[in-house]
């Protein structure tokens, strides 16, 4: 097993750096929370569940190193610091949960000292309890995958995108962990590849066959009849749209007119009930990582990119929502 990608030693934190792989797995120590904002917006740590929980320790890293010895100033100074956090990525819900999580246990405690321990108590359970709900959405999902399942993931959402174990990915490692044989067909995931870089990564450091394939291989497959299911992560479940990497939408739309099941595999903490696709701002990155490939550039100069980080899939597209309380099945009426 790989290590876990992010987790707190005292007042360091201490996450994977995910831009270095697979050439070179390097852990980054941080004892500050500008250096975690400039992880977070460089994608050294990525994937919806972990930017929650970098989030999390954030504020508690915040709250820890606040040098005030009044209550008031010191939740207005920590909730500056937790807004400068959420301001790093705009699209994933888990960034502004796991900072909430933390905010609330200090607006509860009563006084510098205790808001302190509340913070980091609050902090650690965010990330334990990652661990915790990846199993219960991997064993759910387990049970809908067939033997020698030949399944089609995008992006990456596994042990690198959460505390560890993953969710799309964790529903691969409880199946194969039930004895089942499962094969992997990673998108590479442009421009970014945390599909060639990341998933195939960790699954062939399992020992799960996994092989890559550009993305817009995925519909060939599809037709020729090699993809038994498509399973991916979220970063947003709206009550009308499932938002993730972008890329994902096509491969809806492909399953559906091929008739494979699409599965989305995300914890109740990716939820955000009450709000439609409309509302929600999509991440849009930097031109430089369409324009140049292999450090050649390939956009003429003075050319326009659109380079979107998520896209949304209508609730209609989708087989089943793995929750770790449960497969959510069409119409979706009964959303947490
Ligand atoms: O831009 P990224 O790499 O953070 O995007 C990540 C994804 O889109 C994942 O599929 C999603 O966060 C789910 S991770 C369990």
């Amino acid at each position: 097993m790989i290590p876990r990608t992010i987790e707190r030693a005292g007042g360091t934190i201490r996450f994977i750096d995910q831009t270095l792989l697979p050439e070179r797995l390097e852990i980054v120590e941080c004892t500050d929370i500008e250096r975690l904002a400039t992880a977070i917006r460089r994608l050294e740590v990525r994937g919806a569940p972990a930017i929650g929980i970098a989030g999390a320790y954030g504020v508690a890293l915040a709250a820890l190193q606040n040098r005030n010895s009044d209550f008031d100033t010191f939740v207005t100074e920590v909730s500056a610091a937790a807004d400068y956090l959420r301001g790093t990525r705009p699209t994933a819900v888990n960034l502004g949960w796991g900072i909430d999580r933390v905010l609330g246990a200090i607006g509860r405690a009563g006084s510098v000292g205790s808001a302190k321990d509340a913070a980091v108590a609050a902090a650690d359970a965010v990330a334990r309890e990652d661990e915790e709900t990846c199993r219960r959405i991997g064993a759910h999902g387990a049970a809908l995958l067939p033997h020698n399942a030949r399944v089609l993931t995008h992006c990456n959402a596994g042990a690198l995108a959460c505390a560890t174990w993953g969710t799309a990915l964790g529903v691969i490692r409880s199946a194969v962990a039930d004895g089942k044989n499962v094969s992997v067909t990673a998108c590479e995931t442009r421009p970014l590849l945390q599909g060639a870089r990341l998933t195939a990564w960790e699954l062939a450091a399992d020992g799960i066959p996994v092989r890559v394939i550009t993305d817009s291989t995925a519909a060939f497959l599809m037709r020729r009849g090699e993809i038994d299911c498509v399973v991916v992560g979220a970063d947003r479940i709206t009550d009308d749209a499932v938002f993730n990497k972008i890329g994902t939408y096509m491969h809806a739309v492909c399953a559906r007119h091929h008739q494979i099941p699409f599965y989305v595999a995300a914890p109740l903490s990716t939820f955000d009930p009450g709000r439609i696709e409309s509302e929600v701002l999509i991440e849009e990155r930097d031109r430089a990582e369409i324009a140049a490939f292999n450090g050649k550039q390939t956009v003429p100069v003075g050319v326009r990119c659109t380079n979107y980080a998520f896209d949304t899939t209508p609730l209609d597209l989708i087989s089943g929502i793995i929750t770790e309380n449960g497969v959510l099945l069409p119409p979706y009426d009964r959303m947490p």
